[in-house]
């Protein structure tokens, strides 16, 4: 007996049609933002990824040498294949760039509730753009793409952070340059671990610093707490006051935006989002579920320097990843996931064997006009194939038997009201589109 292997799903065409569901709306989102779909490959270089996803993704990869004796990795992300797309394409294309992408990604992750080995993910992101207004438009789309799933301001919310005004604190704090980001990452598991492992972790990252880590470590405390531009302005010191200032004007300018967009109920100021990806540069942002498990939907940020690292033109970037599996299960929690229909529109009654020539035909007319049509491969009773239309869940019953062959007049049945009418054949795909709404 074989099984699925730990952390992979077997989608049934219910689970498909769910799913589906979900792209459905995410992909029409992003569409309603004029953004443009595009598709990297599943299987990339893995110096890729070892180079510029940061060391938890690195610890993560599905990586192998091919046939070719190529060191390959399945993406366990898309914005690094993004980067390269769009980077090698820099002089020739319209800026700015708004592209989406919904794809699976492949992660090999301690298993755990939400967070499986193989996964989808739906990126949006805009290259070749540095105002705030892209950043906007970016959490904007991440919360109508939520929004239009049926989830509101009670069931998901979206956290702010900024590593440029963490490294301005930082920095304030009397932290060199290069331990920034060393620090940063160690902010990054501030929550996720016991509070002597943080120190443990911040003291290493800082460790070639005359800083102490424990008064650090404690100033790190105090400033995550912070939840209002108020505050954070009050706890820089006067001499990095001027610096803290200009950051935090666009932080209001960002909060106003998405006011105007009538979206500031979504969004609140978190410093303790930073994010575990390396090569964020600005803001950083997650959005999380409100019930439930708390877990995260979807999380981004800005990523300015990603581009020029993989070798192309200097081109500043934003944006976000979110999963399927995360957002399937808050919609059940919630009661709102739906799918794709998966039953047939039209179920054609097929009368006697004299017969099936002109109902394959009428179905195959009923195809061509976009109409989903199934019919009995194995002819049994009008009584057993209404039961099966009823079964398969169709619309309607197109009967089409030797009378109807004589009359070239079908009758057609409305499973879900019961009304028959009586159809000549050559109107039959208009009647049809009619009842549909087509
Ligand atoms: P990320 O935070 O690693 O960011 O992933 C974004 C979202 O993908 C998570 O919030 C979660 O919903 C989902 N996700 C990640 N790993 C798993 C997993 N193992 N199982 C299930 N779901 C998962 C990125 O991937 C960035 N590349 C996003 C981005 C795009 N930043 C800029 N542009």
């Amino acid at each position: 007996m074989f099984k699925t292997l730990p952390g992979f799903r077997a989608f049934s065409p219910e689970d498909c049609s769910k799913r589906d569901y979900i792209f459905d709306v995410w992909r029409r989102a992003a569409k309603s933002f004029a953004f443009r779909e595009f598709d990297p490959p599943i299987l990339e270089s893995l110096d890729l990824f070892t180079e510029k996803s940061g060391e938890e993704i690195k610890s993560q990869l599905f990586e192998f040498v091919d046939k070719g004796g190529r060191a390959v990795a399945l993406r366990p992300e898309m914005t690094p294949s993004l980067a390269r797309m769009v980077g090698e394409k820099a002089s020739g294309i319209r800026k700015p760039v708004k592209w989406f992408a919904i794809g699976e990604n492949f992660r090999y992750e301690r298993q755990q509730k939400g967070r499986l080995r193989a996964f989808f993910q739906y990126n949006a992101d805009i290259l070749g753009e540095d105002s705030i207004y892209a950043d906007a438009e970016i959490i904007a789309l991440l919360i109508e793409s939520l929004r239009a799933l049926g989830l509101s301001e009670n069931e998901f919310q979206l956290r702010l952070g900024d590593r440029n005004i963490w490294a301005a604190f930082l920095e304030d704090c009397g932290l060199p340059e290069s331990a920034i980001i060393p620090a940063l990452s160690a902010v990054d598991k501030i929550a996720k671990v016991p509070s002597e492992v943080f120190d443990e972790i911040l003291s290493s990252a800082i460790s070639g610093t005359s800083i102490p880590a424990a008064s650090l470590a404690s100033k790190i405390r105090n400033f995550i707490k912070l939840k209002s531009i108020e505050d954070i302005s009050a706890n820089f010191s006067s001499a990095a006051s001027q610096k803290a200032e200009l950051r935090l004007a666009d932080w209001r300018k960002l909060l106003n935006i998405l006011d105007s967009m009538g979206l500031a109920k979504f969004v609140s100021p978190d410093l303790g989002i930073v994010r575990g990806l390396a090569y964020y540069t600005g803001f950083v942002f997650e959005a999380f579920q409100t019930v439930g498990s708390g877990r995260a939907l979807a999380g981004g940020g800005r990523y300015d320097a990603l581009v020029k690292k993989l070798g192309y033109q200097d081109m500043p970037a934003v944006g976000f990843g979110m999963g399927d599996v995360t957002v399937s299960d808050l919609l059940e929690l919630v009661g709102k996931q739906k799918s794709l229909p998966l039953s047939p529109e039209v179920f054609v009654v097929i009368g006697s064997e004299a017969s099936r020539n002109k109902a394959v035909s009428i179905a195959s007319d009923l195809r061509a006009e976009g109409i989903t049509v199934d019919y009995p491969f194995k002819l049994s009773g009008f009584g057993k194939q209404f039961k099966q239309a009823d079964a398969v869940g169709a619309n309607l019953a197109l009967v089409i038997g030797d009378d109807e062959l004589l009359s070239n007049t079908a009758k057609l049945k409305n499973l879900k009201t019961g009304l028959e009418s009586l159809v000549p054949f050559d109107s039959i795909s208009s009647t049809i589109k009619s009842i549909l709404n087509r």
